[in-house]
C-alpha cells in the first residue's frame, strides 16, 4: 500500500521504517525543514535504537518530504503522527494536530483513510470529523481512525513490531477502515482490539494512567521501605510474582517522566474535571510523582550537610536509558534543584543533551570518568547500562567523597560498598 506519514517525530519515524519493513511505500512529511534534509541524508534526528538501520534497509521504499500535496495524491492511508504537548492547564494543545487537519483538507479530492496515531483526549477524533465536514469536505470523501500508539521510546522498533494489541477506535462501525487497518499491519501476530473512536482514545489514557500509578505506588511502598529496614527491591519481587499485578513499572526510582506519562495523565485529569469526575487516584500518583526527588536532595543534604558550593555529579540526563529524548526528564529536574541550591553540578549522559536553556546549570562532560572526578557524590538519575556496571575502582580512586546515591536502584550495592563507597538507593535497607 502507499501510505503517507504527517510528523516525523519518535512515532512518525519509527511507523515509516516498521510500515516499509512491511513492504509498503511511505511518504513521511514534516514541517520541519532541517529536519526533512538530515533525513534525506540518512540523517536521523533522533537516537532510537534500530531505528537508523531499519530506515537504511528500507531507503528505496521511503520518501521524506515537506510536500504534502504530492504526497497525499499518491496514498489512499495517512497517518497523523504529531506531537499533543500539555498547555499550562493540563489540557492538550491540539494545535499540530488541526494544522495537519488544515493541510489535508486542501488535497482531499478522492477517498482517503485518516488515521490518528498520536494521542488525543476523548471526543478528538469525532471533533476532527466534524472539522473536515464543516469546511465543506464530503463525509463520502474520508474515514477517520482512532488508532493508538503504545511504543516505548529506547524498543520503539521491537515495541512496534511485537505489541500486545492494535487497538482501532472506529466512527460508526467503519467496517471498510478496519479491513483496511488490518491489512496494513498484516505482519503483526497480535490481537486486533476493535472499538469506537472513544474507546479507542481511553484505552490510551487508562494505559498510561495504570502504568503511571504502578510506578507511583511502588514509589510510595519504596518510602514506606525506608522506615521499616525493608528493601523494596524485593519487595516489588514479590508483588511482581502475582499474575494479577505483573513484575513490569514496579521499578522505584526518581519517578517517571517523559513526552507521555505527564502530559497524559494531566489530559486525562482535565477530560475529567470538565466533566466534573473527580480523579483523587489520578491526583495521587501525580503528587507523588512531583515530591518523589525531594527525599534525594534530603539524603544528600544528610551526607553533605551543606550542599552548596559542593561538586556532585548527576549520571543521565535524558528520562530514560537508550534515548536521547529529555522531554520532562526528571534527571533534569533533579539537576535544576541541585543548581538553584548552588551545588556545583557536573553531568555525563551518553546520548542526551542539557537543552540550551539550561546549560549554565551544570558542566556536561563528554566521557563518563571525567564527569565525576573530585566529585563529593555521584546521583545516578538515569539508569543506563554504563552506569550498572561502572569501574568502582577507578570511582573510589577518583571521587572526593565516598557517596553512590543510586536513584534507580540499578546497580548492585553490594558491589559499591566491596569498594568503600557509601550506597544509597530507594527504599534499599
Ligand atoms: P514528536 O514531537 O517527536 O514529533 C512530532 C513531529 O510532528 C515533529 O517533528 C513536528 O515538527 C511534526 N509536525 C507538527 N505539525 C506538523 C504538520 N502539520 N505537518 C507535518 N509535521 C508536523 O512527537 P512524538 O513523540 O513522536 O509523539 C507524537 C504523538 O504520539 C503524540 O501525540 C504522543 O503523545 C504520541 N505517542 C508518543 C510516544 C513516544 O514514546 N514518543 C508513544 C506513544 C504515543
Ligand atoms: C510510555 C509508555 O510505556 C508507552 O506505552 C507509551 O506509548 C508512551 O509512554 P515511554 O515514556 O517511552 O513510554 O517510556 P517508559 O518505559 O514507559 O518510561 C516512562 C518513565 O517511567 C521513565 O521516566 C522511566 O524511567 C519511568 N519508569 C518506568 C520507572 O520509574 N519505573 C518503571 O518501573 C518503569
Amino acid at each position: 500500500m502507499e501510505i503517507c506519514i504527517i510528523g516525523a517525530g519518535y512515532v512518525g519515524l519509527t511507523t515509516t521504517a516498521v510500515l516499509a519493513e512491511f513492504g509498503h511505500t511511505v511518504y513521511c512529511i514534516e514541517v520541519n525543514e532541517k529536519k526533512i534534509n538530515d533525513l534525506k541524508r540518512g540523517k536521523v534526528p533522533i537516537y532510537e535504537p534500530q531505528l537508523e538501520e531499519l530506515l537504511q534497509k528500507n531507503k528505496e521504499k521511503i520518501s521524506f518530504t515537506t510536500d504534502i500535496g504530492e504526497s497525499i495524491n499518491k496514498c489512499s492511508v495517512i497517518f497523523v503522527t504529531v506531537g499533543t504537548p500539555s498547555r499550562e492547564d493540563g489540557s492538550t494543545d491540539l494545535t499540530y494536530l488541526y494544522s495537519a487537519f488544515d493541510e489535508i483538507s486542501l488535497w482531499l479530492t478522492e477517498f482517503k483513510t485518516i488515521i490518528i496515531k498520536s494521542t488525543v483526549p476523548p471526543g478528538t477524533n469525532k471533533s476532527m470529523s466534524e472539522y473536515l465536514a464543516e469546511k465543506g469536505i464530503s463525509v463520502s470523501l474520508f474515514n477517520i481512525v482512532s488508532n493508538p500508539e503504545f511504543l516505548k521510546e529506547g524498543s520503539a522498533i521491537y515495541d512496534m513490531f511485537h505489541p500486545d494489541k492494535t487497538v482501532i477506535g472506529l466512527g460508526n462501525d467503519d467496517k471498510v477502515s478496519e479491513a483496511i487497518l488490518r491489512k496494513i499491519y498484516h505482519r503483526l501476530d497480535a490481537p486486533f482490539i476493535v472499538t469506537n473512536w472513544n474507546g479507542a482514545e481511553m484505552i490510551k489514557y487508562a494505559s498510561n494512567a495504570f502504568l503511571a500509578t504502578k510506578i507511583s505506588f511502588i514509589n510510595e511502598i519504596a518510602r514506606v521501605c525506608e522506615e521499616y529496614d525493608a528493601d523494596v527491591m524485593e519487595v516489588a519481587n514479590g508483588l511482581g510474582t502475582d499474575p494479577r499485578i505483573g513484575a513490569l513499572f514496579l521499578q522505584a526510582g526518581i519517578g517517571y517522566g517523559g513526552s507521555c506519562f505527564p502530559k497524559d495523565l494531566q489530559s486525562l485529569n482535565y477530560s475529567a474535571s470538565v466533566k466534573s469526575v473527580h480523579t483523587p487516584i489520578l491526583e495521587a500518583v501525580q503528587l507523588i510523582n512531583r515530591t518523589q526527588i525531594d527525599s534525594y536532595i534530603k539524603k544528600l543534604g544528610e551526607h553533605l550537610s551543606l550542599l552548596k558550593g559542593k561538586k556532585i555529579t548527576v549520571l543521565g540526563v535524558a528520562f530514560k536509558p537508550l534515548t536521547d529524548d529529555i522531554r520532562h526528564s526528571p534527571a533534569i529536574d533533579l539537576i535544576t534543584r541541585l543548581h538553584t541550591l548552588g551545588v556545583d553540578v557536573h553531568v555525563f549522559d551518553p546520548k542526551a543533551h542539557l537543552p540550551l536553556d539550561k546549560r549554565h546549570f551544570a558542566t556536561q562532560h563528554k566521557t563518563l570518568k571525567s564527569s565525576y572526578l573530585d566529585s563529593e557524590a555521584i546521583v545516578i538519575a538515569t539508569d543506563w547500562p554504563e552506569f550498572r556496571r561502572m569501574d568502582w575502582k577507578h570511582v573510589k580512586a577518583s571521587l572526593k567523597g565516598i557517596l553512590i546515591l543510586d536513584g534507580r536502584n540499578c546497580v548492585d550495592k553490594n558491589v559499591v560498598e566491596q569498594h568503600g563507597l557509601v550506597y544509597k538507593g530507594v527504599g534499599r535497607r
